[in-house]
């Protein structure tokens, strides 16, 4: 473990990356908020940080990323608010698919197709089509997305099976969204909030969570590398004893 210098700098340790990062991108209201400006703005900004994020994890080599763009609770947002967020996914999509693309980027979407408008749907049916046969990093964008929502969405996925397998974990978890990823190793949730926010409540049993303080449009690779590092420092024991490190 690379550890320098008095102050313990540390290091990032290429071989021992998280595999899976999560990600509760939080605190674009409060940045557009202490600028004065309304909170779309905040969004908009967050949207260059999602791209910055991106761009390291690929580069890194991480080979997932699922980044929280749309929660099934963001609906009670007042509705300016949330067909601003649908049309930021247009936008964003209309604008990073072809880059996206180039980098090699698999992209998935976690969530219902409940309720979302055709239009959106659609443009996220194009980049999944677009970069499906894509090697680099699979980002999966989580929306419309409920952890609740997707257990009980699963119940009906595993009831509807014939045969009926029998219930275990890995017969379970085949049925949720997630399907065939291996769970986040680590939950980054920005803005310092400490909630899980309905977010992957099945596959974050064993997630090793770093809360940063920035604020999501502040996010960039600087503060990513960072968690990265807080992530190396931790011992995950998966409820055992010994000590198995990431
Ligand atoms: C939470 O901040 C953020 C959201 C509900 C939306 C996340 C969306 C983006 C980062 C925009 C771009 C993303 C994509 C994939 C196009 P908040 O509004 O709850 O902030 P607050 O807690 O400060 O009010």
């Amino acid at each position: 473990m690379p550890v320098k210098g008095q102050n313990r700098t540390f290091l990032l340790d290429a071989k021992r990356l998280p595999r899976h990062v999560a990600v509760i991108m939080d605190g674009n209201g409060r940045w557009a908020r202490k600028r004065g400006l309304p909170r779309m703005e905040g969004h908009r900004e967050g949207m260059n940080s999602v791209r910055s994020i991106i761009r390291k994890c690929g580069e890194l080599g991480i080979s997932y990323l699922t980044l929280y763009a749309f929660s099934t609770e963001n609906w009670k947002r007042p509705g300016r608010e949330v067909r601003f967020l649908m049309q930021l996914l247009i936008q964003y999509l209309k604008k990073e698919l072809t880059e996206l693309d180039r980098q090699g980027v698999r992209i998935a979407m976690l969530g219902s197709r409940e309720r979302v408008p055709t239009e959106v749907l659609g443009s996220i049916d194009q980049a999944l089509a677009q970069t499906k046969n894509n090697r680099g990093l699979k980002l999966n964008l989580a929306f419309n997305y409920g952890g609740r929502r997707e257990v009980l969405d699963a119940v009906e996925v595993f009831l509807k099976k014939r045969p009926r397998p029998v219930l275990s974990e890995s017969s379970f978890a085949s049925c949720l969204y997630t399907a065939g990823l291996p769970d986040p190793d680590l939950l980054i949730r920005t803005s310092g909030e400490m909630r899980i926010s309905n977010f992957l409540l099945w596959q974050l049993a064993y997630a090793e969570i770093v809360v940063s303080p920035v604020l999501w449009p502040d996010f960039r690779e600087r503060e990513l590398l960072r968690c990265l590092r807080e992530f190396q420092k931790r011992e995950r024991r998966f409820g055992g004893v010994k000590s198995v490190h990431a």
